[in-house]
């Protein structure tokens, strides 16, 4: 139908007859002479006609935006004057001869060059029209790209691409299910998977050594920027495996992809403890690009009566945290109010605050200064590394409270201060904790119920204190967003049925829900681990996007909706009688 893309002519194409086929972008009617800029996938191309050519003229003088052309002509230099450096295309124009008009469209929802200033709903609502965005068409492109590096790298390493089931049993990666009811098997339901967690490790034990799935996920969780309810996964599981193989592996994969799509060098990954991230960011996601860190300042107000402070220094559950904002004198008074209401909105009491005016000690000014020892104040700078002209914050309460509000006020002030460093930092986090205590005291996986335990005194820690017990779990962080984490997991059965039963899970529940798989883990189950990396976070972090629905062809809404198809709809009662389900009477 064509004989050149438009956004691929230039000067070498000067003086040849060329068809296009596209998108009307813009029409500009200059008195006489018509300029229409068309579009396709590859980029955009200034098409003139003339009157003379009246067939041509008559089209061009009625399309409108969006309408799709077909358009002969002669490829000729633009005027010095008129040439557009922002267009790769610039330099040239096609002399239109003839134009056919393969379709009209509608007045578009909202011009395609002021995306920016409509709604995202809008943006969702109609879609294709958003999709043929160039921003867009980037993005998704980088990520087809990112999927073959990623499917070149593991078939490299002679890992196997097989597929698990969309319609299964229950995976539990702590978010609810998605559920389809069978038809054939009235009130029974299948799940569809939160990840093919327990298809890869009985791959595993199937003997095919090495797995690989670009694999899609459903989970019916609360939404956010980096969210979906169904999300694609690179999923890998090997066996023979130690947690550094994996990790090796995984990080050469990453590294690889970063330099083969956007030349970027991330370098070696380094490793941080999951104790020492919360300690110095509060949460287990650190963005290395930030240089503001938290330190931990308990021991020094043990014994002060200030009770702000003491309370939780003498509390094994709490913490004090000291955040030093270098040239911090220039946060007004003002400013810290907003960060104290903010801070608050994340549950903390309130936000102390130390001014450093001078050299020592004396050179200190703060309203809670009275309330501070002379030694309480001499031991603030013996531990912090400050000068004059910086900020303290504190953060004082339960450890959990403390980390999640601090680690928030962090990142609101590295982006108000401008003080994250340029381009990509990423970072592996270990050594997780097994478990973590839940509100009600009750014990849940830190990552799965499936992740191996360090085996050091595995077994008395279990009995005595399973919260100390470490797992061999690892996530890689970048800038501060979670883009992959796995394990290595359990492969003995009365392991899994240990970690069950601390869970909380009954021999009879978890004979139910995973029976099909401790079986298994009795057939000859070798050492194995994983990991996966969510492949849209990662396309979004490598185009730069805010959120992941802008490397989503057709994604959902926070309310997990789709605009376009309306999705989900209601059905009808037969559909419903066919299913076994009855229809609830409000
Ligand atoms: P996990 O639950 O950490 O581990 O998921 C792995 C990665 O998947 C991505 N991800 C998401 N992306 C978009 N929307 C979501 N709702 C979403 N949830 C998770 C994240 C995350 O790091 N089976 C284990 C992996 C293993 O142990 O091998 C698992 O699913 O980038
Ligand atoms: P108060 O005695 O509650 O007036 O608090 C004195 C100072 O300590 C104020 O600046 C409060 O913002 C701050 N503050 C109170 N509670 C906490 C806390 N849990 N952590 C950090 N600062 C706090």
């Amino acid at each position: 139908m064509r004989t050149n893309h438009c956004g691929k002519l230039n000067k070498d194409h000067l003086n040849k007859e060329v068809t296009i086929c596209g998108w009307i972008h813009r029409r500009r009617d200059h008195g006489g002479v018509i300029f229409l800029d068309v579009r396709d996938t590859t980029g955009i191309v200034q098409v003139v006609v003339n009157p003379e050519y009246e067939q041509a003229f008559k089209i061009a003088d009625e399309i409108r935006s969006e309408y799709v052309i077909k358009a002969t002509g002669l490829v000729e230099g633009r005027p010095a004057d008129s040439q557009n450096e922002q267009l790769t295309t610039g330099e040239i124009e096609i002399k239109s001869t003839s134009i056919e008009l393969l379709n009209t469209a509608d007045t578009p929802a909202f011009p395609l060059d002021q995306s920016s200033e409509v709604g995202e709903d809008v943006r969702l609502k109609n879609r294709t029209l958003d999709l043929r965005r160039p921003e867009m068409q980037n993005n998704l492109r980088l990520k087809s790209q990112l999927t073959k590096s990623i499917r070149d790298y593991l078939e490299n390493n002679n890992f196997v691409d097989i597929e698990t089931p969309i319609l299964t049993k229950a995976t539990p990666e702590g978010a609810r299910d998605y559920l389809v009811p069978s038809r054939t098997s009235p009130g029974n339901f299948f799940a569809l998977p939160q990840s093919p967690q327990l298809f890869k490790q009985m791959l595993m034990i199937s003997g095919f050594d090495r797995y690989y799935q670009i694999a899609r996920c459903f989970r019916d969780e609360d939404l956010r920027a980096d969210r979906q309810p169904e999300f694609s996964q690179i999923d890998i599981e090997a066996s023979f495996v130690e947690e550094s193989d994996i990790m090796e592996l995984a990080e050469k994969m990453i590294t690889e992809s970063f330099k083969k799509l956007l030349d970027v060098e991330l370098g070696t990954v380094p490793k941080i403890k999951w104790d020492k991230a919360m300690e110095e960011y509060g949460c287990d996601k650190p963005d290395l690009r930030n240089p503001l860190k938290l330190v931990e300042l308990s021991d020094i107000f043990k014994s002060e009566e200030f009770k702000v402070f003491s309370d939780p220094a003498n509390d094994k559950n709490s913490r004090i945290a000291a955040l030093v904002v270098p040239e911090g004198e220039k946060i007004g008074r003002g400013q810290i109010d907003r960060y104290t209401d903010f801070v608050k909105e994340f549950g903390a009491k309130g936000l102390a605050y130390i001014r450093v005016e001078g050299e020592d000690h004396t050179g200190l000014s703060s309203p809670i200064l009275k309330y501070l020892s002379e030694d309480c104040l001499k031991n603030i700078l013996l531990n912090l590394n400050v000068t004059k002209g910086d900020l303290i914050f504190f953060g004082a309460g339960k450890a959990k409270v403390v980390n999640d509000y601090m680690s928030r006020l962090i990142t609101r002030l590295g982006s108000d201060l401008g003080v994250l460093k340029n381009g990509y930092a990423a970072c592996w986090v270990t050594d997780f904790p097994m478990f973590e205590e839940a509100s009600d005291g009750s014990l849940t996986s830190l990552h799965h119920p499936f992740t191996s335990p360090v085996e050091s005194n595995v077994e008395e820690l279990m009995k005595l204190s399973p919260l100390e017990i470490n797992s061999k779990a690892y996530d890689m962080v970048v800038n501060g967003i979670e883009i992959g984490g796995g394990s290595v997991r359990i492969h003995r059965k009365e392991m899994q049925e240990k970690v069950f039963d601390l869970l909380g899970l009954s021999q009879k529940e978890a004979q139910q829900k995973f029976g099909f798989f401790l079986k298994t883990l009795t057939s000859g189950c070798p050492p194995h681990g994983g990991i996966a990396f969510g492949l849209d976070r990662l396309a979004m972090i490598m185009v730069g996007a805010d959120s992941i629905r802008d490397v989503i062809a057709f994604p959902k809404t926070q309310s997990a909706v789709c605009l376009l198809t309306e999705a989900p709809g209601s059905v009808k009662d037969e559909s419903l009688d066919e299913l076994h389900i009855l229809r609830k009477e409000d």
